[in-house]
């Protein structure tokens, strides 16, 4: 093999290593499609008491619902955009829009810093940030909306942080911690 054909080679790395998946790239992380190899990283986050009662998984989540959920992506491609999040080579969470409705424009956005040491440290907010200028500039949404419950602080804030405004509140509306709490309505216009 001769240089020429190294250097063409674009799965490599110059050092040899295997170049990373890329589908969006913001400062300091990229957003990749998942892999059939996340879902035990998956998994794990998606049953940890510090992340679930978050996503609102109240039922244990077994390997199989979970290698559905991941076989019913590839089916689904423009209903739903789901990608990994990942800092340094590091998977620590994943982020989505849901629901993309091709005739209102408008879709909602979860995401989950599943890797609970990388939580608060911006790594959310860039990440939607990232993803907010896919759905508008390219998916060419409308309007998106963020749905949190009203003791996530931490959600509410990174909703803020990149743009979303306060559209309203379901009043005690989930049942979470013993009791019932408030649903927190976000949206944002591409034009916001
Ligand atoms: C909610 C969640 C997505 C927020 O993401 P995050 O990475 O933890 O939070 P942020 O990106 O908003 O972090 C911002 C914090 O980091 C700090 N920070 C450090 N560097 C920063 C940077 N470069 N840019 C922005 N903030 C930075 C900020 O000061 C901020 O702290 P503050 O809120 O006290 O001001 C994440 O905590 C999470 O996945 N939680 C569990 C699951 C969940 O709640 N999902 C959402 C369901 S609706």
């Amino acid at each position: 093999m001769n240089t020429h054909q190294v250097s063409e080679d674009k799965t490599q790395t110059e050092d040899g290593g295997v170049k990373p998946i890329v589908f969006l790239k913001g400062k300091h992380i990229i957003l990749r499609p998942m892999l059939k190899s996340d879902i035990p990283t998956l998994l794990r986050w998606i049953n940890d008491p510090h992340t679930r009662e978050f996503v609102r998984n109240q039922f244990p989540m077994m390997e199989s619902s979970e290698e559905q959920w991941f076989d019913s992506l590839g089916k689904n491609r423009e209903k739903q955009v789901v990608l990994a999040i990942e800092v340094g080579g590091k998977h620590v969470g994943t982020i989505g829009a849901h629901g993309i409705h091709p005739i209102d424009r408008t879709c909602s956005i979860g995401i989950m810093i599943g890797d609970t040491s990388h939580r608060e440290q911006g790594i959310g907010t860039e990440a939607t940030m990232t993803l907010l200028e896919y759905l508008f500039n390219t998916l060419n949404m409308r309007k998106i909306v963020w749905e949190a419950y009203g003791f996530n602080k931490r959600s509410c804030n990174c909703a803020m942080r990149c743009g979303f405004k306060l559209e309203g509140v379901r009043r005690k509306h989930i049942f979470a911690r013993g009791r019932f709490h408030d649903l927190i309505l976000h949206g944002m216009f591409k034009e916001e």
